[in-house]
C-alpha cells in the first residue's frame, strides 16, 4: 500500500506519458487531459459526520441555552451528576427549598422535575447559569418556556387548604445580579400547564443565568424551563445555534451522518440510541445517558437532524446500530459487545423499518403521518442507511446485521445500505466486514482510520487497486492525528493530499466524511475536532478550511494528469488533482505540497475550451506546525488572489501548502 507519494499520485494512474513540448527550467510540469470525458465522480463525495460529542449537541449545535433543563441529569452519564445538577436555590430574603419529585411527572419519558417549596415569604431563587453561562444580547429575543404546576398555596401541612395563584418571575440576570429583562407569570392550576414568554435583555452578556424567583408561601412544581434564542439557524423553533450551523453549512456537504459514532451503539444494549425515542414534543422525549460522559436532552433528535440536512442542502445518512452495543460499552460490566436478545430481533428490525417509513412514507402512512404531524408532509428523501458503528465483526454481530441487512433490502430496495468493516484501516475485523458485504452484495461499507499525517501520505493510492466490482467505500471517519493530536497545517495538508486520491477515485470512494467534527472548549473527549468553539467564538481549524475548500470546489468529473519535470522536480511530493464542475463547467485543480520546498510549476491544459484568462488561486500555506486556536484563530488561513492562465501558464507551489485554482468556464463569443 505504500508508495513514494509523487508516484503514486500521479504517476500510477496517468495517461500515457505526456510531456510540455519545452517545460520551463527546474519547474515541474503538470498536464491536465482538460478536454478528456474524464471519470465520474460521486456527487455525495464530501459530507460531514455529526455526534454529539465534546458537547456537540447540548450545550453546542443544539440552541437550548438552559442546562439540565428537565432535571433528568443522572449520575449513569457521569458520576458527579444529579438531578438538580446546573440548579441551585438562593435564599436572597424569605426562606425555601428545593428538591426533586417524581409523583406527578410531565410524562413517562420525563419522570423528574423540581419542587421549590417557600416557607417565609420573600425572594427564594432557582438560578441556572446555562453551559458555561448564557450568552445573550441587547435587543434580541429569547423565548422562555415551562411547565409549571401548584402544589399548595400557604403551608405545607395546613389543615385548610387554600386557594389563590403564587407569583413567578423569571428572569435573565448578570452573574452580579442585574436584571436584564424579565417575564411574570402566576400559578394557578394544580396541573401541569405550559407557560411561555419572550424575555429581551436590555445588555449583551457573555455569561447571564436564568433566575426563577418564588415570592409567596406555597408549593411549586417546575419542569422543562427552556431559553431558546429567536434567531435560531433558519429560525427554527427549537432549532439549531445561527453562527456554528453557518460555520457547517459553509462546508458545502453533501450529506450529514448522525446522530454518531460510537453514541449509536450505545454504552450497553440499554443505552443504543433509538430514534423513536427522539422525536415528538420535547418533554416527551425519552433522555439518557451520552457514552462520552454526559446527558442527551435528544432536543436535538431525528426531526431536527433531518430538518437540518434539508435547510443545508445535504442528504441525511442516519445510522441505526446494528442489533450490537459498543464494543467498548463500560456499562457492559468489560464484557463489551453484547448483541439484542434474538427474540427482540424482530421489533428491532421493525423500528428500523419504521424509521425508512418515517423519512419517506406518504401522510397516509403511520409513520409518514408523524412526520407530517411535527411540520414535515413532504418526504425527506432518505436514499442512505447506515447500519452499525465499526463494530467488532463477530458471529453475534454478523448474525444481526444480517438479518436488518436482509430486512430493509426486501422491503426497501432503493435504500442504500452502508455495512461497516470495524474501527481500522485493515486487520482482522476489516477483512471479516468486507467479507460479509461481499457475501451479502452490501452496497457500501463505512471505512474508519486515525492515522498520523505520515500515514495519510504513504497510502494516497489505497483506493486505486480497489476492485470496483464490490462494494462502494463510504470513508465515514478520518482524521490524521498529528502528535499530541493536534490541528497542525501538517496534519491538514496531509488530509488534502488524502483527499485528492479519493477525488481520483471518486467512482468507489463514494462519500467521505471528516471526523469529529464539533468541540466545545472545556468539554471535549476527543481531539483533534475539526471545528472548536465556546458559547460565543467559533474557532475554525486550518483542516476545517481543506474540507471547505474541497467542498466549495468539488467537481462531478475527474480528470487525468501526468507529472513530469526536472530531477529536482521529482522528488518533489506534490499530490494534485483536476476536477470539472459539470454545472458551471468550471475546471479546479488541486496542488498538495507537504514538503519544505517551494515548487515552480508549468501547468499545460490540453483539450481545454473557453475558460477564462483568469484563475480565482487560493492557497492555504505556513508553518507546518502551526495551529487555528484559541491563541492564534487565524494562524493559518486561505488567500485567494488572481493570476493569469491560458492553455499553459506558470504557478507557483508554496511550502507546505495546498493551491486551489478555479478556472472559470467563458461562454463564447458568437461569430459574426
Ligand atoms: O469520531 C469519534 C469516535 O471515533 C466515534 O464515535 C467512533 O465511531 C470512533 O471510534
Amino acid at each position: 500500500m505504500k508508495m513514494c507519494l509523487a508516484r503514486a499520485a500521479f504517476l500510477a494512474l496517468a495517461l500515457p506519458p505526456f510531456f510540455a513540448a519545452f517545460p520551463a527550467a527546474g519547474k515541474t510540469t503538470i498536464t491536465v487531459q482538460a478536454g478528456a470525458p474524464g471519470k465520474a465522480i460521486s456527487p455525495d463525495l464530501f459530507g460531514i459526520f455529526f455526534e454529539d460529542l465534546n458537547y456537540a449537541a447540548d450545550g453546542g449545535l443544539y440552541a437550548e441555552l438552559v442546562q439540565n433543563r428537565s432535571f433528568e441529569y443522572h449520575v449513569t452519564a457521569n458520576r458527579n451528576w444529579h438531578n438538580l445538577t446546573s440548579w441551585e436555590l438562593v435564599n436572597r430574603a424569605g426562606k425555601g427549598a428545593v428538591a426533586i419529585d417524581a409523583a406527578f411527572p410531565l410524562h413517562p419519558n420525563n419522570p423528574h422535575y423540581a419542587v421549590v417549596e417557600i416557607s417565609q415569604p420573600g425572594d427564594v431563587a432557582l438560578v441556572n447559569p446555562g453551559f458555561d453561562g448564557i450568552p445573550v444580547r441587547a435587543g434580541e429575543r429569547y423565548d422562555l418556556s415551562l411547565f409549571i404546576r401548584q402544589l399548595y398555596v400557604g403551608g405545607r401541612w395546613d389543615s385548610e387548604k387554600q386557594a389563590g395563584a403564587l407569583p413567578l418571575v423569571a428572569r435573565l440576570e448578570t452573574r452580579d445580579g442585574d436584571v436584564l429583562g424579565e417575564a411574570a407569570f402566576e400559578v394557578t392550576l394544580p396541573e401541569w400547564r405550559r407557560c411561555t414568554a419572550t424575555i429581551t435583555p436590555s445588555q449583551t452578556v457573555p455569561e447571564a443565568r436564568l433566575v426563577l424567583v418564588a415570592k409567596d408561601r406555597g408549593g411549586i412544581a417546575l419542569d422543562e424551563i427552556s431559553l431558546f434564542p429567536r434567531k435560531t439557524f433558519r429560525n427554527r423553533p427549537n432549532g439549531l445555534r445561527a453562527d456554528l450551523a453557518e460555520v457547517i453549512a459553509d462546508l458545502k456537504p453533501k450529506f450529514v451522518r448522525f446522530p454518531g459514532g460510537c453514541l449509536v451503539h450505545g454504552n450497553g444494549l440499554g443505552n443504543m440510541y433509538r430514534w423513536k425515542d427522539t422525536i415528538g414534543p420535547v418533554e416527551q422525549r425519552r433522555q439518557q445517558s451520552n457514552l462520552w460522559s454526559y446527558h442527551q436532552t435528544v432536543g436535538l433528535g431525528y426531526y431536527e437532524y433531518f430538518q437540518f440536512c434539508e435547510d443545508i442542502g445535504a442528504k441525511p445518512v442516519p445510522v441505526v446500530a446494528a442489533g450490537v452495543c459498543c464494543q467498548n460499552s463500560g456499562h457492559t460490566g468489560g464484557t463489551g459487545q453484547q448483541g439484542l436478545p434474538l427474540e427482540q430481533m424482530p421489533d428491532y428490525i421493525q423500528e428500523v423499518l419504521d424509521l425508512i417509513e418515517w423519512a419517506n412514507g406518504p401522510v397516509t402512512s403511520e409513520w409518514g403521518a408523524k412526520r407530517a404531524a411535527a411540520g414535515h408532509p413532504e418526504p425527506f428523501g432518505l436514499q442512505y442507511l447506515g447500519v452499525g458503528n465499526e463494530d467488532r465483526i463477530t458471529p453475534v454481530f454478523r448474525e444481526r446485521f444480517e438479518m436488518i441487512y436482509n430486512a430493509v433490502k426486501a422491503k426497501h430496495p432503493e435504500i442504500t445500505v452502508i455495512g461497516t468493516v470495524g474501527p481500522f484501516p485493515e486487520g482482522e475485523d476489516f477483512d471479516t466486514g468486507w467479507k460479509i458485504a461481499d457475501d451479502l452484495r452490501v452496497p457500501m461499507v463505512d471505512e474508519h482510520y486515525y492515522m498520523s499525517p505520515q500515514w495519510f501520505l504513504d497510502n494516497l493510492s489505497r483506493y486505486d487497486s480497489y476492485d470496483r466490482t464490490r462494494s462502494g467505500v463510504y470513508l465515514g471517519e478520518y482524521a490524521a492525528h498529528d502528535d499530541a493530536r493536534r490541528t497542525t497545517l501538517r496534519s491538514a495538508l496531509a488530509e488534502a493530499a488524502y483527499l485528492t486520491g479519493l477525488e481520483r477515485n471518486g467512482d468507489i470512494v463514494r462519500m467521505a466524511s471528516y471526523a469529529p467534527l464539533l468541540a466545545k472548549i472545556g468539554h471535549t473527549q476527543w481531539n483533534p475536532d475539526l471545528i472548536y468553539f465556546t458559547n460565543t467564538v467559533i474557532f475554525p481549524t486550518i483542516n476545517y478550511h481543506v474540507q471547505k475548500l474541497f467542498g466549495t470546489n468539488a467537481g462531478d468529473t475527474w480528470l487525468p494528469a501526468k507529472i513530469a519535470g526536472t530531477a529536482e522536480a521529482e522528488s518533489a511530493a506534490l499530490a494534485f488533482s483536476a476536477v470539472r464542475d459539470g454545472t458551471s463547467a468550471d475546471l479546479i485543480l488541486k496542488i498538495v505540497n507537504p514538503g519544505p520546498a517551494p515548487q515552480s510549476l508549468r501547468i499545460e491544459l490540453d483539450g481545454a475550451r473557453h475558460l477564462a484568462a483568469e484563475a480565482a488561486r487560493t492557497v492555504l500555506a505556513g508553518d507546518p506546525l502551526a495551529v487555528n486556536d484559541r491563541e492564534t484563530p487565524d494562524a493559518v488561513v486561505p488567500v485567494t488572489s488572481k493570476i493569469p492562465v491560458g492553455p499553459a501558464f506558470d504557478c507557483e507551489s508554496p511550502a507546505h501548502s495546498l493551491t486551489v485554482l478555479r478556472i472559470a468556464a467563458q461562454t463564447p463569443k458568437p461569430s459574426r
